[in-house]
């Protein structure tokens, strides 16, 4: 079997989208490891559940902003994944926004899952977007994160049908079960080379 892809995963949430991730790469249809798991949030569920699968993890410090890293913090995340010689970052559930140096420093390794169909519903709470919007249909996307706010170009879709007795909360559940098929999915066609991307475009080469 060839080298494992080494993954970095950050967010700041409960981490089931990591777990997924880590489940898969134990079970072998991921060809990576996950070496090192970075949250913003101290308390994050996301910390535990990396500590649960054995996996390195730490809180850094994000700085004063809400919505993004400071500049020094965001050097310090980014050496962070260096030192633990990770390879490709994936965003599960982080609530900053990543810029300039964080995108250079893994530039086209970064991919991002997001719980709509974007381009409909980018931003936060997509599915209670989806819900007030009256659609029948939403569903997840992951895609490689660019400057922009969900805007880089899309890996892999997955749609889910919204019922008219859903709830935020039963929605949203039923995204993340799609979530956690799609996200290792994606990441093992990225880890594989296994894409082809010019510029809004991301196609998945044929098997060798
Ligand atoms: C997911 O719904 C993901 O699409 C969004 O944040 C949520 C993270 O969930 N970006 P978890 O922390 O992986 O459970």
């Amino acid at each position: 079997m060839s080298k494992k892809v080494r993954v970095g995963v950050l967010g700041s949430g409960k981490g089931s989208n990591m777990v997924a991730l880590a489940k898969a790469c134990e079970a072998g249809t991921l060809n990576a490891e996950i070496a090192l798991v970075v949250s913003d949030v101290e308390e994050a569920g996301i910390l535990e559940r990396a500590e649960s699968f054995g996996i390195a993890n730490q809180y850094l410090v994000p700085g004063p902003f809400k919505t993004k890293l400071d500049e020094v913090c965001e050097q310090a995340y980014i050496e962070a994944f260096q030192k633990a010689e990770v390879d490709w970052i994936v965003l599960a559930g982080f609530m900053r926004i990543l810029k300039g140096q964080f995108l250079k420093a893994y530039s086209n390794r970064v991919i991002n899952i997001h719980p709509s169909l974007l381009p409909s519903f980018p931003g936060l709470e997509a599915w209670k977007q989806a819900l007030d919007y009256g659609v029948k249909f939403t569903g997840c996307t992951v895609h490689f994160v660019d400057q922009g706010i969900d805007t880089g170009s899309i890996i892999l879709q997955e749609t889910v049908p919204v019922m008219d007795d859903d709830t935020p909360q039963t929605l949203h559940a039923r995204i993340q079960e799609a979530e956690h098929r799609l996200c290792p999915a994606a990441l093992e066609l990225a880890v594989r080379g296994r894409l082809s991307v010019q510029g809004r475009h991301c196609h998945r080469l044929p098997d060798s």
